[in-house]
């Protein structure tokens, strides 16, 4: 497994400070796992998604399904860093999507910090992001999501992709694609924001 320190994966990012005091464990709701299916189905999102090749990729909330990192894998990104609050939840021996053989395709590093802390700490235009399953029952407070979405702006790779998926966060300023499934209003969209 090629788990490497964050500093290696993101130029100019500062070394992380052990965060204090979030003890347990929460229920990993797993839409990472359904947006891998929905690509799948779909040609026309696989073709935006091709953005992301060479990019880092910053899955915020990651969880511990391990999808988000197939993913990154799947679409040639450089390097991964999956991000959750939950110690529990980056248990390498917890990722019930990723067959160990995928764990050496490309450079990952697994931090453990709240989402916003962490995007504060990235350069300006550096990454892509991925959010999948972060709403208001996950992060409750409009303005904190507000806050999330505008640090998203702000680090977001000019070649980059921010996607988000069953979230609350639209990033301001920036140009998005949403994917839905025609005759399934009630599923959420795919969105994908880009500086045009
Ligand atoms: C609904 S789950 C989604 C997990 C994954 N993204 C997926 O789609 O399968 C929400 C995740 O966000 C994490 N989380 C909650 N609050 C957070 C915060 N403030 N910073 C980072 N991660 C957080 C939780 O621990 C949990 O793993």
């Amino acid at each position: 497994m090629m788990h490497q320190p964050v500093e290696q994966l993101i130029e100019g990012i500062q070394a992380q400070r052990e965060p204090k005091g979030f003890p347990g464990r929460m229920l990993d709701a797993a839409f990472a796992p359904i947006l891998i299916s929905r690509i799948a189905i779909s040609e026309p999102l696989r073709d935006d998604l091709r953005r992301l090749r060479g990019q880092t990729l910053v899955d915020i909330g990651c969880g511990m399904s391990g999808a988000g990192y197939l993913i990154a894998c799947r679409f040639g990104v450089r390097s991964y860093v999956g991000v959750d609050v939950f110690f529990e939840n980056l248990r390498p021996d917890a990722r019930p999507c990723l067959p160990g053989a995928v764990e050496d395709r490309i450079p990952v590093a697994w931090e453990r910090q709240d989402m916003l802390d962490f995007l504060t700490r990235l350069p300006e235009r550096s990454v892509s992001v991925l959010a999948t399953g972060i709403d208001v029952c996950v992060i409750p407070s409009f303005k904190h999501l507000q806050r999330i979405g505008e640090q998203i702006t702000r680090v977001l790779h000019d070649d980059g992709l921010a996607i988000t998926y069953s979230s609350d966060i639209e990033p301001p300023r920036l140009s998005r694609i949403s994917h839905g499934i025609r005759g399934f209003p009630t599923l959420d969209d795919i969105d994908l924001y880009h500086r045009g």
